[in-house]
């Protein structure tokens, strides 16, 4: 088709669209072509406005590798993942979920544990920690047999693949629930942590006066056949940050109470001082179990740089 005008090009594009084999295909890229083009419209997109969104874009793959997610980052900062998460869940977003987001950390191949194992791999920082989950269906029976991996970062607020001095692996497991349902493992208590701001995700938050920072949690990844794979987060009741998620995940079902022990004993004899425990129940629906791709595959090298915090606006 001849352009006579920007409206002939919307319409151009859709008709080479309808050219599509694939159904689905053709459905989500027609409206993802018409709001794209309406969102040009509204704003009145300048060319230099384009050329600059172009150079975001390119960044965002640019930044992306191994150890590091910049895409899976700034869908979180924008709350897509949140989004897609919740139309996806309990029942397609019709009641409450333990669903949660996948994140950019989660790594095949954890080693398996026993239950009652410890993930601990290197000596790292933070207090012992001994975590307790069930698995049960839509009718609160317990699933059996259910694959569940499990990690979070250490009591300084890295993952091992941020960090060169932990273990490959360390704070990484997987477990298979019991006939309740159950798993158990050792740990130490996460803190929450600043996502990187070196690229796109990082102008975008400055630009909105928002701090980078991840409450605590300990991320879930729970696997069975004739169950749709679920992802969650459990988060730690006691973090400053649970309302100012920088990847807006936080919801009710997933607010865990890590309870501080002072003087009880703990459930290993070596453990001195004081201790936590959490015990948290997730619920999880029939459907596909399908692992997702892994958002990295390995560890930074050895000249990891530490991450950053930035400020909210009002704290500066
Ligand atoms: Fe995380």
């Amino acid at each position: 088709m001849v352009i006579a005008n920007e409206r002939d090009v919307t319409a151009s594009v859709l008709s080479e669209i309808e050219r599509s084999r694939d159904a689905r295909f053709r459905e989500i890229m027609s409206s993802a072509v018409r709001h794209l083009h309406d969102w040009v419209r509204e704003v009145r997109l300048t060319e230099a406005e384009f050329q600059k969104a172009g150079a975001v874009i390119a960044k965002l793959g640019q930044l992306s590798d191994k150890s590091h997610n910049e895409v899976v980052l700034i869908a979180g900062s924008l709350g897509v993942s949140a989004l897609v998460c919740l139309l996806n869940n309990g029942e397609g977003g019709k009641r409450e979920t333990t669903a949660n987001l996948l994140g950019p950390f989660w790594r095949a191949g954890s080693p398996r544990t026993e239950n009652g194992g410890s993930i601990v791999r290197s000596p790292t920082a933070g207090d012992p920690m001994f975590v307790t989950a069930f698995v049960a269906d839509l009718d609160g029976k317990p699933v059996a047999g259910a694959e569940v991996d499990v990690w979070h970062t250490s009591g300084e607020g890295i993952y091992e693949n941020q960090d060169p001095k932990q273990a490959d692996m360390n704070l990484r497991g997987k477990f298979t629930t019991d006939a309740e349902g159950k798993i158990r493992f050792r740990s130490v208590k996460p803190v929450g942590y600043p996502i990187p701001v070196n690229g796109p995700v990082g102008d975008l938050l400055r630009e909105q006066g928002r701090h980078n920072l991840r409450p605590a949690h300990i991320h879930f990844l729970i696997f069975k056949p004739g169950y749709k794979t679920q992802f969650s987060q459990v988060y730690s009741s006691d973090d400053p940050n649970l309302d100012t998620d920088v990847q807006f995940g936080v919801t009710r079902a997933l607010i865990g109470r890590y309870v501080r022990h002072e003087r009880e004993r703990a459930p290993d004899a070596d453990v001195q001082g004081p201790w936590y425990s959490l015990t948290h129940h997730f619920v999880i629906e029939p459907g596909e179990a399908r692992l997702p791709m892994p958002p990295i595959t390995g560890k930074a090298g050895p000249d990891a740089k530490p991450v950053s915090v930035v400020l909210p606006r009002e704290a500066r």
